[in-house]
């Protein structure tokens, strides 16, 4: 989540958890007189490593929105789960974890899990691998529904992820399945590691993330898969400029 575009209310970081209500997660409550499910979404959707929160992100700045990086909820509960000591498989500690987890986006960008910074933790690859295991459960997915739903407010939504336009915003007003090949999105990754200091294999990578892609794509409860109004759009050849400008595109095209 990017700090400006976090709908996390402009005077400091938010740290809501089990007690605060779950609409409002991370959002402070819509004023009286505004429908926050009248507010606009765009669902960006797609595989691991296909630019979706960048693009998203710059997005949402474009048009002034807010801002949801869903994924992160899950890698939350995976790095909750670890630190827990539960396993992966076992759905109901799982399902209890997502349902209580004390998050916090802050407006800098910072990401708590409690009172601990998890900005870096969360981008760990063992992290984001356990968010895709734990990712497979109805319940935990059920458990995270309302978190994602409270980030929609005026004057609007760009909210990234796997089920964003399938499950979670089916009303989204422009739906974008986001891709690129496994290579340039193992490449893309690699270099995201390398920047942040965090060491990092391609050839590694490559396969992690073709796993994931299979995991992702072949789960019972919403499937990686393109909404049927989605609109396909393959960033393989594309530039990060360019993938925004197609989007933007799209928007203002809509009929
Ligand atoms: O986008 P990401 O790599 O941060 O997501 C991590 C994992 O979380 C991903 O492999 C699958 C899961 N996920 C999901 O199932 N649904 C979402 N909307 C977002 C993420």
């Amino acid at each position: 989540m990017t700090g400006s575009d976090v709908p996390s209310g402009a005077d400091g970081p938010e740290v809501v958890g089990a007690a605060a209500p779950r609409v409002d997660a991370g959002t402070r409550p819509v004023p009286a007189g505004l429908d926050a499910r009248a507010a606009p979404v765009i669902a960006i959707d797609g595989p691991t490593a296909s630019g979706k929160g960048t693009i998203a992100q710059r997005v949402a700045a474009n048009l002034g929105w807010h801002y949801l990086d869903s994924g992160a909820l899950y890698r939350l509960a995976a790095l909750a789960a670890i630190r827990a000591g539960a396993g992966f498989d076992d759905p109901g500690p799982l399902a209890r974890i997502a349902a209580t987890l004390p998050v916090g986006f802050a407006p800098d960008g910072r990401i708590r899990l409690g009172a601990d910074d998890v900005t870096d933790a969360i981008r760990a690859e063992a992290v984001g691998n356990g968010a895709s295991r734990i990712a497979v459960h109805g319940a935990v997915r059920d458990a995270l529904l309302a978190l994602q739903r409270g980030f929609r407010r005026p004057p609007g939504l760009v909210a990234d992820g796997r089920d964003m336009g399938s499950v979670v915003f089916p009303d989204a007003a422009l739906k974008v399945f986001l891709t690129a090949s496994a290579e340039s999105r193992a490449d893309r990754r690699h270099k995201q590691l390398i920047e942040k200091g965090i060491s990092a294999n391609l050839w590694s990578l490559l396969q992690d993330l073709r796993t994931r892609d299979a995991r992702d794509a072949s789960r019972s409860v919403a499937p990686l898969v393109p909404a049927e109004d989605a609109h396909v759009l393959d960033s393989t050849t594309l530039t990060v400029d360019e993938t925004v400008g197609r989007v933007l595109a799209l928007w203002s095209a809509r009929g």
